[in-house]
């Protein structure tokens, strides 16, 4: 069977990886220097190997290509492209626009589609549907699905494999064949009754988190104004073994979904009449701790930080990985200039951000660890400023929430 992959990032290339070993996978990216890459077998996603797509490439069994033609004879698409926000916060699904025009143009035969990108509830149904059948030359009856992703790129235990994958199809028969085209790689298929129920649990699994991380947020504040330790407390609350669950106190939320699918829940509520209180109240909470550990920082030293040079530690939304975006790094580093501080960033990882390149881990008057991955030594964090402030919980001896 022939798959083509729409969109090669953090999840259509983890795809690609794991279908290669049963499917021939035409990967179609619009970006032709990640297709020029892939082609070479040069990965540029966190837990895709290269030597992975390099085995696939040699058995025929991977090719990159942004040539909409090159998926003309596949018997099977899946989209993976972005879903971010419009400048108004809005739901923009102009990529996903653009993966349906791409489909609609060159596939000639009916196919299973299946959607991996998040969206609201009925985007398969109302939207992705008509916008192919739109950009077709004639009627051709495609079978659709939905599985929402939920790949968590850098983490080991859960892949593929061993992550439940919830699906649904438009019709009996399409979810019969997406049942049957994923239980080649994953072990746990879960079917839901309808694509929007799918669709409307992939935004609930990250609004849940979206809100406790925003209430965990809250209580450090609250933590901090009483003169006791956040993180103390909340060890002392998790030995409650049932009922609770532990959510740890951080500079924001950032990454592609966490900031960003809350926001298509509560833009879907409102335009039916429902309310999304917690959901908008939580993005605001979130957004707003960058201003809190600049206020503290500030106060701690003598109440101001003009002219002095503060190192931001770690800019990538989360340990581990290169992505930056909606880093709360960036809100921070604002922050910080705007209160009159010469800001610079360390993080090897990511190594270039915002045309700026990541300075030596040293030398600072002042330290803010935002994000702080495995490889970076606590101990020289302590080390690069006589005063040092942690926002992850992780570098002991240093101030912090
Ligand atoms: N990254 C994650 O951890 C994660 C987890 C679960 C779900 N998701 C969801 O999956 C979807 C994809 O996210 P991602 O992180 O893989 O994005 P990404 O930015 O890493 O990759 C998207 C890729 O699609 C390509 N692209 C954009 N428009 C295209 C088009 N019209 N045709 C072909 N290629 C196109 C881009 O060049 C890019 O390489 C989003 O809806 C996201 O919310 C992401």
């Amino acid at each position: 069977m022939k798959v083509a992959i729409i969109g090669q990032g953090y999840v259509g290339l983890t795809i690609s990886a794991f279908a290669g070993e049963f499917f021939e996978i035409v990967g179609f990216d619009n970006n032709i220097n990640i297709v020029d890459q892939l082609n070479e077998g040069i990965s540029h996603i966190e837990g895709v190997e290269g030597a992975t797509l390099r085995k696939w490439i040699k058995a025929g069994r991977y090719r990159a290509t942004n040539r909409g033609s090159d998926i003309a004879d596949v018997d099977l698409v899946v989209i993976a492209v972005p879903t971010p926000l419009t400048k108004n916060r809005k739901p923009d699904l102009g990529f996903i626009e653009a993966a349906c025009k791409t489909i609609g143009e060159n596939v000639k035969r009916p196919v299973l589609i299946i959607n991996e990108s998040t969206s609201f509830p009925g985007t398969l149904r109302s939207y992705i549907k008509p916008a192919i059948e739109k950009y077709s030359t004639g009627l051709i009856e495609h079978f659709y699905a939905i599985s929402p992703e939920r790949v968590d790129p850098g983490r080991t235990d859960f892949n593929q494999r061993n992550t439940p994958r919830l699906f649904a199809g438009l019709t009996p028969e399409a979810s019969a064949k997406t049942r049957e085209f994923y239980s080649k790689f994953c072990d746990n298929l879960v079917e839901v009754s309808s694509p929007e129920v799918a669709e409307a649990a992939k935004l609930f699994e990250n609004t849940f988190r979206q809100v406790n991380i925003a209430l965990v947020n809250e209580f450090a504040q609250i933590a901090h104004s009483l003169g006791i330790s956040v993180y103390e407390t909340l060890d002392a609350a998790n030995t409650k073994p049932y009922g609770f669950m532990k959510f740890t106190p951080s500079a924001g939320v950032g990454g592609h979904c966490i900031p960003v699918d809350p926001t298509y829940l509560a833009a879907v509520a409102e335009e039916h009449g429902a309310p999304a209180t917690f959901i908008r109240r939580a993005n605001e909470v979130n957004l707003e701790m960058s201003e809190y550990i600049v206020r503290r920082v500030v106060e701690d030293n003598g109440g101001s930080l003009q002219g002095t040079n503060v190192l931001v530690v770690g800019v990538a939304y989360k340990p581990n990985v290169a992505d930056v975006r909606e880093t709360a790094a960036e809100l921070v580093v604002e922050h910080l200039r705007s209160n009159g501080a010469v800001v610079s960033w360390h993080d090897d990882v990511v190594g270039k951000w915002k045309g700026e390149s990541s300075a030596p881990l040293e030398g600072a008057d002042i330290a803010v660890v935002v994000t702080k991955h495995d490889g970076v030594d606590e101990k020289k964090i302590l080390a690069s400023a006589p005063y040092v402030f942690d926002t992850t919980g992780k570098v002991k001896g240093a101030k912090g929430l």
